[in-house]
């Protein structure tokens, strides 16, 4: 049996992170899945309220938990950026193993008491579920921008996150750490890279004393992300650059088989794709020499 709470506290022990990555249909969920058995590293999935709308909440629930079962592989389910309690208990009824509670629009406060009554709500249904919680503003959408806004004033302070672990009772907690959603094109095209604050993760972390997540994963600098997870990082989300490497696989499936017309004969090259992606992100979040050591 595996479960995702001693995952993430032997990962905080290694010093190494969990990959998180985004699906939304069965070529992703491939990818991610094969790539981290042949890593042998835990993994775990996200869908956000539109994946989950698209790949219906209960059918994802089942093909995660089949996955784990029929392989004993550790791999869990997170419903990712949940905006409301309704969607969250949804979820939680569904099976999932984490929920990301995201009010970190709202005002603190608001944030702080609906938090704490959805920790409350989800733990009733499943006491072992994981809520993370998030505070600062870290952009929306896991898309190719043109701009990227300066969000550098509603970076998360020390002081917010003890208080909003303590106040809330979350599992995890998410924060404004110089991270963003999404790409920029000149990151896509590998000219920009985003970069992170890392003593503010440290400081966040002596202050808040839990786990971390690092959202907005997508085209930041290697180097930051290896300093991040020794400051304190325990899973790091990816999402834009599974989807542009999705995109391009499908593409080059398509144009290398312009009369084929069988899925399973075109797909293939949209998963081995991906997998390069999920491959070099899990290697770079479990560091070379741990590979193997989590399960
Ligand atoms: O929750 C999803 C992530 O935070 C993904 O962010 O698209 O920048 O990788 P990203
Ligand atoms: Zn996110």
């Amino acid at each position: 049996m595996h479960a995702l709470r001693s995952v993430l506290e032997q990962a905080q022990q290694m010093r190494v992170a969990v990959g998180h990555f985004n699906v939304a249909d069965l070529v992703l969920l491939k990818a991610v899945f094969v790539s981290a058995q042949e890593l042998k590293v835990p993994v775990l999935v996200g869908v956000s309220e539109g994946e989950r709308e698209f790949m219906g909440v209960p059918q994802i629930s089942v093909l995660v938990r089949s996955l784990r079962e029929e392989f004993d592989f550790p791999i869990f389910l997170n419903a990712d950026h949940t905006h409301s309690l309704v969607k969250a208990v949804e979820a939680a009824k569904a099976g999932f193993d984490a929920v990301v509670f995201d009010l970190s629009a709202l005002p603190f406060e608001q944030n702080v008491r609906q938090t704490k009554e959805a920790v409350e709500a989800l733990k009733a249904i499943n006491p072992s579920i994981l809520v993370e919680g998030e505070i600062g503003d870290i952009g929306t959408g896991s898309e190719i921008h043109t701009e990227a806004p300066d969000l550098s004033k509603t970076l998360t302070t020390p002081e917010e996150a003890r208080q909003f672990v303590e106040s809330t009772g979350v599992d995890i907690l998410a924060p404004a750490v110089g991270n963003r959603h999404g790409m920029l094109k000149s990151m896509v095209q590998g000219e920009a890279r985003k970069h992170l604050d890392i003593e503010r993760i440290a400081q966040i972390k002596k202050a808040a004393r839990i786990l971390l997540t690092l959202h907005g994963g997508s085209g930041t600098d290697d180097n930051d992300l290896r300093i991040a997870i020794a400051a304190g990082i325990n899973i790091v989300h990816i999402n834009t650059e599974v989807r542009v490497a999705w995109r391009r696989g499908l593409e080059s499936g398509l144009a290398k088989q312009p009369d084929e017309i069988a899925p399973y004969k075109i797909l293939p090259t949209a998963v081995d794709s991906v997998k390069q992606v999920v491959l070099s992100r899990l290697k770079l979040f479990n560091s070379e020499q741990k590979l193997g050591k989590g399960l």
